[in-house]
């Protein structure tokens, strides 16, 4: 059985009052008893604070992005690394925001999967089609060569260590989420992708669904057999509603 993560990426979103409000909220409302696991994916900055005030607790924390670099002259950029030594276990790599605003292709997704790897953290791989590539039905072409860009450059026994999250780009801040219908027929196309390189890996892969996720839609997603949890944005930015998802894992 695939334990259940919940995700919140806060994007560029926060300030210390905020992240103080937030992350109390959250620790106000985990309860121990539930298997779901929460991550919280902040900005850069606030890593410290959020990992002072989660220490010795089960939450785990994340970064947004990485650099393909260890160190050296890479001005402005962040190493999984730096990311580890402040706390994190995840970060995400590829999120449709850095492919479309940073010009991220599949090699350099893949190189950053590595990175996070060697830094010992387990990359959070995010795909997902566009709304012209999907009313193209190149939905199922575009994950599989996102999936298998890293298959090609990390090797499948990497996915032992990783999570993927497929984030339809249409659904992303837009409040048009992917029916549970749809969601679970790209995930399954994912793990069956995995799964014919290495069952066992592609049994135990967390796929998570991200793209406008909210409380009332929650539980109809993580129903369906092959979603593992949430990459939730917008509604990771109050206790309450991300809360309310944790609870509908
Ligand atoms: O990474 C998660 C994010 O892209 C989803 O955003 O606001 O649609 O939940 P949102």
């Amino acid at each position: 059985m695939r334990k259940r993560l919940i995700a919140g990426n806060w994007k560029m979103n926060g300030s210390k009052p905020m992240v103080r409000e937030l992350v109390s909220g959250v620790l106000g409302q985990l309860d121990q008893g539930r298997s779901a696991e929460v991550l919280l994916i902040p900005p850069f900055p606030y890593l410290p604070l959020v990992g002072s005030m989660t220490e010795n607790t089960p939450v785990l924390l994340g970064g947004q992005d990485l650099s393909r670099q260890a160190s050296g002259a890479f001005t402005g950029e962040v190493s999984g690394e730096m990311l580890a030594e402040w706390g994190c276990s995840h970060v995400l790599v590829g999120h449709s925001e850095r492919r479309s605003l940073h010009g991220e292709d599949d090699a350099l997704v893949a190189a950053k999967f590595q990175a996070a790897q060697a830094a010992g953290l387990q990359p959070i791989l995010c795909v997902g089609e566009t709304l012209e590539e999907r009313e193209a039905g190149q939905t199922e072409a575009v994950v599989r060569r996102q999936v298998g860009a890293v298959i090609e450059a990390a090797g499948i026994a990497a996915f032992a260590r990783a999570v993927v999250a497929y984030e339809p780009v249409w659904a992303i801040g837009t409040g048009q989420t992917a029916t549970p219908e749809q969601a679970q027929a790209v995930h399954a196309l994912i793990r069956a992708q995995i799964a014919s390189e290495d069952a066992t890996i592609a049994g135990r892969l967390q796929i998570l669904y991200g793209g406008s996720v909210k409380p009332d839609n929650a539980s109809d997603l993580f129903d369906r057999e092959d979603i593992d949890g949430g990459l939730i944005g917008g509604a990771s930015l109050t206790a309450d509603s991300f809360m309310a998802i944790y609870k509908a894992a």
